[in-house]
């Protein structure tokens, strides 16, 4: 990562996930103007970054080439909206997951922001059509879904939204790719983008294993921690398959008929209420 860059990139809202990217651009020697709507949140945010960073920077888990201080420096707090954005590369909105607060967010800043910034959104499930649709900078607007902990996990969901122009996809992956995160590039919208639908067909199958009386709530989570998870926190499940064979055609032509087999058992999605619910609740809630 090279040291302080040019171009300012704005934050808006300084809570949990705000913070995360506030010290993920700064690591990547970006000027960060963090925004909230009120001054003493703004005020408890920067305090929290400053500890976070020079407890990273005392073990040694500071990510970037900067010194703590150095990263410190590169943030600063803000109130007025418009100040933030003058002269910003790039917006990352970070406010509560509410579609009509949002809208109003993006509505607000559309009316300020240049032709050039890109606006990105941190949201977890709400779709580029119903944030961006009728913006009048709608090229200029995607979804930069992270992970939490943002600051520790790399990757990054790009979703555009059917009028996104691709420049802004591009800008957007270089930019995560530069402060060191893993973003990956959706082609066009869909619920859950990619990384919550993986985890919900995992989540269910769990639930209805677990609901059937097949295996233990237990069994089940080290069926993930010490089996398939060992595999998927390295390589993905394609990558696997290749590997797991003579190559990828090779797998399909071994396991095609046993994998369609036992995916025809699976049943119904689950309502993850009921019976099932207190089962695992029963389990789960003695490890808090
Ligand atoms: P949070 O509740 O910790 O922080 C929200 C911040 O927005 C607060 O500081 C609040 O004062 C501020 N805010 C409220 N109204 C505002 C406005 N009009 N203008 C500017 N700031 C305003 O929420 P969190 O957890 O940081 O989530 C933010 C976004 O990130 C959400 O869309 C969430 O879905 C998404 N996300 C959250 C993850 C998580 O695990 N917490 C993971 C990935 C994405």
């Amino acid at each position: 990562m090279d040291p302080v860059q040019e171009g300012r990139v704005v934050i808006v809202g300084s809570g949990l996930i705000g913070c995360s990217w506030a010290m993920l651009f700064a690591s990547g020697g970006f000027q960060v103007k963090l925004y909230d709507i009120v001054q003493e949140q703004v005020t408890k945010a920067l305090e929290k970054i400053g500890k976070e960073l020079k407890e990273l920077g005392k073990t040694g888990m500071l990510k970037g080439t900067l010194t703590a201080d150095k990263q410190l420096s590169l943030i600063s707090g803000c109130t007025d909206l418009k100040a933030a954005v003058e002269g910003a590369i790039y917006l990352q909105e970070c406010t509560p997951e509410n579609l009509e607060l949002k809208k109003k967010i993006f509505g607000q800043l559309d009316l300020i922001v240049s032709n050039d910034v890109i606006l990105g959104s941190s949201t977890s499930c709400l779709m580029p059509s119903k944030l961006f649709t009728g913006l009048k900078h709608v090229k200029q607007c995607i979804v930069a879904h992270p992970v939490n902990p943002p600051y520790y996990v790399p990757l990054v969901e790009l979703v555009p939204h059917p009028e996104t122009e691709p420049s802004t996809v591009e800008k957007t992956y270089a930019l995560m790719k530069k402060i060191g995160q893993s973003p990956v590039r959706l082609t066009k919208e869909i619920d859950g983008f990619a990384l919550n639908r993986l985890q919900y067909a995992i989540i269910s199958e769990a639930w209805r294993l677990v609901g059937d009386g097949v295996i233990s709530s237990d069994d089940l989570d080290l069926v993930m921690s010490d089996g398939l998870g060992m595999r998927y926190a390295f390589i993905g499940p394609l990558e696997t398959m290749h590997l797991n064979a003579e190559g990828m055609l090779n797998y399909c032509d071994r396991y095609r008929e046993g994998m369609i087999r036992v995916l025809k058992t699976f049943g119904p999605i689950p309502d993850f209420a009921g019976k099932t619910e207190q089962k695992i609740n029963q389990v789960q809630r003695l490890k808090r």
